[in-house]
């Protein structure tokens, strides 16, 4: 094999991770190769947080992750924080705002944040190779061999950062699990997080009909609560509310919904009761979530929509109340790996080193970035997982 196809490291995957990993290692001196299938790098960045990345998290820790090991990101993530990516962007001229709960959004849009990734890249002179598909990897006499169309490469160490199944019109593949499988590893059973659920029958058929509405809610299942807004769509129910609590969802159990956030519905219908005894309960509901969702709890809740609040016994409001503190309803499903933003589970952390991300099996195999088991809340925290656990297989 000539020189021009034999490196230090060959890193797979040109996302988020792997950019970033090739761009340190290569400025740590290793002739560094990156190879992904796609015709562009980093599409996932691109099209991130609305187009202006949210990059990071202030809140960054370790119990915002799931995963089997809750422990197993916290090295990582205190060696690269937050605060260390915002230096970097800093360096680069790039500013941000602080949008919703810690989160960081790019000013100058998230093709600043990939053109950074490909300058530090350029200034650790790691060469990317585009539209270029991986037929096969083998480890013979301390090196990595990698199979592709134009021919094969080799590296004395092997990065996989192929990230996870979703979006697979994106160009998402099994590619870093099936790797992880062939040298050993063992694959925390996967499935989609952060995404949208679905409902069928007459509930979804309510939940169609107020496409759109969104109100703030205590959205829960077991083991998870977030506070966030909700938003009703053709398909079922969405919004921050919706995504997080997916991440911790089982098939076939209902979500818990609070739509009491700030208020004590009890006392305001009460009052309304003493107030305006003849408004009709669905026209007092009114004052508190948006008219069309009044009128489906008004549907759905236990008292009739077009009951007089005068006619409403205390006890009536206290049942209503208390189906608003614990509105349960369950899915069908969730809208899949079509639309989700990460893939929870995943290779499983017992066979990683979580200091540098390398294989306990076979040394210089490293897996970093989404296709670890550890996937973030919504908000930033995956990005910063790529970010962190990138920058520890760097250092390694
Ligand atoms: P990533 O998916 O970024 O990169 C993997 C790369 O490997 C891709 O370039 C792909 O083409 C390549 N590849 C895959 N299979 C291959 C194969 N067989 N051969 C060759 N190459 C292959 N997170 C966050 O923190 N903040 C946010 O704002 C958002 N927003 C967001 C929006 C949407 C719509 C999605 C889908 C996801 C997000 N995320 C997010 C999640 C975030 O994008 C994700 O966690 C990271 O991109 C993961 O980085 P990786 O580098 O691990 O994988």
């Amino acid at each position: 094999m000539s020189d021009a196809n034999q490196f230090d490291t060959i890193v797979l995957g040109a996302g988020a991770a792997g950019l970033f990993h090739a761009g340190l290692a290569g400025q740590r001196g290793r002739r560094v190769l990156v190879l992904d299938h796609a015709k562009r790098p980093a599409d996932k960045v691109r099209i991130s947080g609305g187009g202006r990345c949210n990059f990071t998290n202030l809140e960054t820790r370790a119990d915002r992750f799931l995963g089997q090991n809750l422990h197993f990101a916290k090295s990582a993530l205190a060696r690269y924080t937050p605060w260390d990516f915002i230096s970097l962007m800093a360096a680069h001229g790039l500013t941000y705002t602080e949008k919703h709960k810690g989160q960081l959004f790019c000013d100058q849009k998230s093709g600043a944040i990939i053109k950074m990734l490909l300058d530090e890249c350029e200034k650790g002179s790691a060469e990317i190779r585009l539209s270029t598909e991986i037929s096969g990897v083998t480890h013979q006499d301390g090196r990595f061999l990698v199979e592709t169309r134009s021919g094969a490469v080799s590296g004395q160490r092997l990065v996989v950062a192929t990230g996870g199944l979703s979006i697979p019109k994106m160009g998402a593949t099994a590619l870093a699990y099936d790797i992880a499988r062939q040298f050993g590893h063992d694959i925390v059973e996967t499935r989609p997080g952060l995404v949208p659920f679905t409902f069928s029958g007459e509930l979804g058929e309510k939940f169609a009909a107020i496409s759109g509405v969104a109100a703030p809610v205590i959205a829960s299942v077991p083991g998870a609560r977030f506070e966030e807004d909700l938003l009703f769509t053709h398909r079922g129910l969405s919004g921050p509310a919706a995504l997080q609590t997916s991440s911790y969802w089982t098939s076939g159990e209902p979500l818990s919904l609070c739509l009491q956030t700030s208020e004590d519905m009890n006392a305001a219908l009460r009052a309304a009761k003493q107030d305006s005894p003849k408004q009709t309960f669905v026209k007092a509901l009114e004052a508190h979530v948006p008219a069309r969702l009044a009128a489906l709890l008004a549907e759905v809740g236990p008292i009739a929509q077009d009951a007089r609040l005068a006619d409403l016994s205390h006890a009536a409001i206290d049942e209503f109340a208390a189906f608003l503190k614990d509105w349960r309803v369950t899915p069908m499903g969730t809208e899949g790996y079509r639309t989700a933003e990460v893939t929870v589970g995943g290779i499983s952390t017992d066979g990683l080193n979580q200091k540098t991300m390398e294989s306990r099996h076979v040394p210089g195999l490293y897996f970093i970035g989404e296709c670890v088991d550890v996937t973030g809340w919504l908000g930033g925290y995956n990005f910063q997982w790529a970010w962190a656990s990138a920058h520890a297989a760097a250092l390694a």
